[in-house]
């Protein structure tokens, strides 16, 4: 069984979020099967990042934030996505058995015809390339949030075209899967944490800002004296550092009494530095290492490549694309 997942490089640091509901489990995956590719999807930055140093400084932090996680170039193949420039012959082939209706579908797409943007051709047609990220790999299992999983199905969809249309069994169809969602991590201001709502907690963020973060965790009027909701967006946050038992005494906690939101989000900050440090130490040694990253990279890239080259070959002959063999 094969894994594959990538992370689009259009923002400065990891949040919350995107540790627990993707990265932390992107990491358990490569313990549970031998084979697993992640990839920093630098071409699909292009739709919004417009500046080239600015894209290379969030790929270098995408490819430093799996490093630090513990994303391990030993078990896992870490590559960047514009390394196999198959990618894009790939997402060619598909796009001519991938409807326009089905494109016009994308959430992505509609989302930004809502908000009446004006919408380039690489945003309309990115579920293509999504899926010929996952289908040049012939990956089998790839684990995405709620918000991407209308990809994967148009990937199984697109997939299953090109097969049809060629009489060909040159792509593997990816099983559908879904993140745990049990991690949806809420923001500062109790909304889902986001870059695009300004309400995240970085995790590698100096102690300083996180602490001005942390602090920022929306809370009510309630005395200190009065019970509060343990479901309360602090507690939310807090119960990511702490384990069931402790989880269940904090509750009570809350609904006895007497404990006040700053004593809660110090203890927050308390425990986010202490559980990010190990991860914070790796990702500062390789960033003093960048020709170490960037060799992890290169090597990755060449396995990757290794693996999509016979994959895009049969769809090429499939399609009967080249001199006649
Ligand atoms: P953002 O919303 O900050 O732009 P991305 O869309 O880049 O985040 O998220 C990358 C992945 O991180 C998503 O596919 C999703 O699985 C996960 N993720 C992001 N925000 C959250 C959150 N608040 N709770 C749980 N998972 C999240
Ligand atoms: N679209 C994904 C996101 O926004 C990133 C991504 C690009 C991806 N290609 C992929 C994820 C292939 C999984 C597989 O989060």
């Amino acid at each position: 069984m094969r894994v594959l997942s990538g992370t689009k490089p259009t923002g400065d640091l990891l949040h919350l979020g995107n540790y627990f509901g993707a990265l932390r489990q992107f990491v358990a995956l490569q313990e549970k099967y031998d084979d697993a590719l992640y990839f920093v999807a630098d071409y699909h930055s292009m739709t919004s990042v417009r500046d080239a140093a600015v894209r290379r400084r969030y790929s270098q932090n995408v490819a430093l934030d799996y490093l630090a996680a513990g994303l391990d170039p030993a078990r896992a193949i870490l590559f960047r996505q514009s390394d196999i420039p198959e990618v894009c012959e790939l997402s060619w082939l598909l796009t001519s058995v991938t409807p326009m209706g089905m494109l016009e579908r994308a959430h992505a797409y509609k989302a930004a015809m809502d908000r009446a943007e004006s919408v380039d051709h690489g945003l309309f047609t990115y579920p293509v390339l999504m899926a010929a990220d996952i289908l040049l790999y012939h990956s089998d299992i790839v684990p995405v949030g709620q918000d991407q999983k209308q990809h994967l199905e148009m990937t199984r969809d697109i997939a299953q075209r090109f097969n049809h249309t060629y009489d060909c069994e040159a792509l593997i169809l990816p099983e559908p899967y879904t993140l745990d969602d049990t991690a949806a991590v809420p923001g500062t201001d109790g909304q889902k944490m986001s870059k695009s709502y300004g309400n995240t907690i970085q995790m590698f963020a100096p102690n300083k800002q996180l602490k001005k973060s942390v602090m920022s965790i929306v809370t009510d009027s309630t005395p200190v004296e009065c019970s509060k909701d343990p479901k309360a967006v602090v507690f939310q946050i807090w119960d990511l550092f702490a384990s069931e038992t402790e989880r269940a005494e904090m509750a009570e906690r809350a609904a006895a009494g007497g404990l006040g939101y700053g004593e809660v989000k110090k203890d927050i900050l308390e425990r986010l530095l202490a559980y990010f440090a190990p991860m914070r130490e790796r990702r500062e040694a390789f960033e003093a290492r960048p020709d170490d990253v960037e060799d992890i990279l290169r090597a990755g890239g060449e396995k990757a490549r290794a693996i999509a080259r016979p994959v895009l070959d049969g769809c090429r002959e499939a399609a009967g694309l080249g001199p006649p063999r």
